[in-house]
């Protein structure tokens, strides 16, 4: 697993956390795998990948997520750095969506652990998990079947998925908007809304961009090329930009933040305060897709 050397993950963080990980486990793992032969089945041989991605290293990582020992040593990782408890923060964003979706998208899902709670909070829904990495593909994949979940992982590109308008009731990103240039999250909030069905929702679980901006340490520390520019920007505008409403950001806990925004329902005035599940499932009558069905509440 090729790690970056003296870099400011490997001074700081990398000694607090290595001690609770089991290295030497991690590396039977990671010496198990046929990565590229696990990696075929989900590649998509024609996907070009964008510059930013693939030129980067992230967390020290040499390759970033090009690298298979990323996605082994993602999980461990993130255990420790999504304070007070990684599940809790995850589960803030499903605490966030409204009724009960048929489809899900979760975009730049990783090792699909937002995905996996998903798949749990609505074991109905078509959940499917989309990133440009095979490898976290892979452990995605694993990691559903481990939970005996049925998940469709998709090797692709978040900014034009391919797949068609208004095909989803929700869209979901976790800790994807910190590793993408601005343009790049904004040109995801484009899509995500093309792909939605009116009144279905996007949400954005990420760094507070508040705390961010006034906390410099954060931002140098867990070696993220983008973090920077994702802290002097504004996912709230960036989803209005977009064309979505009722859009509010929630501060989850002091480091995170979630951000909802609903697709518009023509002819329907979504209340930008305080958008209501009643308010937006009231008015599906004529349209063939509804997003919900009718018993949740916000
Ligand atoms: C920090 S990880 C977050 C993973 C997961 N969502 C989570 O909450 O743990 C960011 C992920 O986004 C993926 N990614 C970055 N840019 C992407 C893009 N344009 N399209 C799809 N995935 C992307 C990376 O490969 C990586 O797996």
């Amino acid at each position: 697993m090729p790690i970056a050397k003296e870099t400011i993950w490997e001074r700081f963080l990398a000694p607090l956390i290595r001690p609770l990980i089991d290295e030497k486990g991690l590396q039977s793992f990671y010496d198990s795998v046929d990565w590229e032969a696990e990696a075929d089945r989900f590649r998509q041989p024609n996907l070009e990948y964008p510059e930013y991605y693939s030129s980067q290293n992230f967390h020290g990582v040499k390759g970033g997520y090009l690298n298979p020992g990323a996605s082994v040593s993602y999980d461990p990782v993130t255990q420790y750095v999504l304070p007070p408890n990684e599940t809790w923060i995850r589960q803030g964003l499903i605490d966030r969506l409204c009724g009960k979706p048929r489809r899900i998208l979760d975009l730049g899902c990783g090792t699909g652990s937002t995905t996996v709670l998903l798949k749990q909070a609505f074991p109905e829904a078509e959940v499917i998990g989309l990133d440009l990495s095979p490898y976290m593909l892979f452990m995605g994949d694993r990691k559903a079947k481990q939970a005996g979940l049925r998940i469709q992982w998709r090797h692709g590109n978040a900014e034009h998925t391919g797949f068609p308008d208004a095909s989803f009731d929700v869209v979901t990103a976790s800790l994807l908007f910190h590793e993408t240039p601005p343009a790049v999250s904004q040109a995801i909030l484009r899509e995500s809304f093309r792909l939605l069905v009116p009144g279905g929702q996007v949400l954005i679980l990420d760094g507070n961009q508040k705390t961010l901006r006034h906390t410099e340490w954060l931002t140098e520390i867990f070696e993220e090329p983008y973090i920077k520019a994702y802290a002097s920007g504004n996912v709230d505008a960036w989803m209005g930009a977009a064309g979505f409403e009722a859009v509010e950001t929630y501060e989850h806990w002091w480091v995170n933040q979630i951000s909802r925004g609903i697709k518009p329902i023509p002819g329907v005035e979504i209340n930008a305060t305080k958008p209501s599940y009643q308010q937006v499932e009231a008015d599906f009558s004529g349209i063939p897709a509804p997003a919900f069905n009718t018993h949740a509440s916000c």
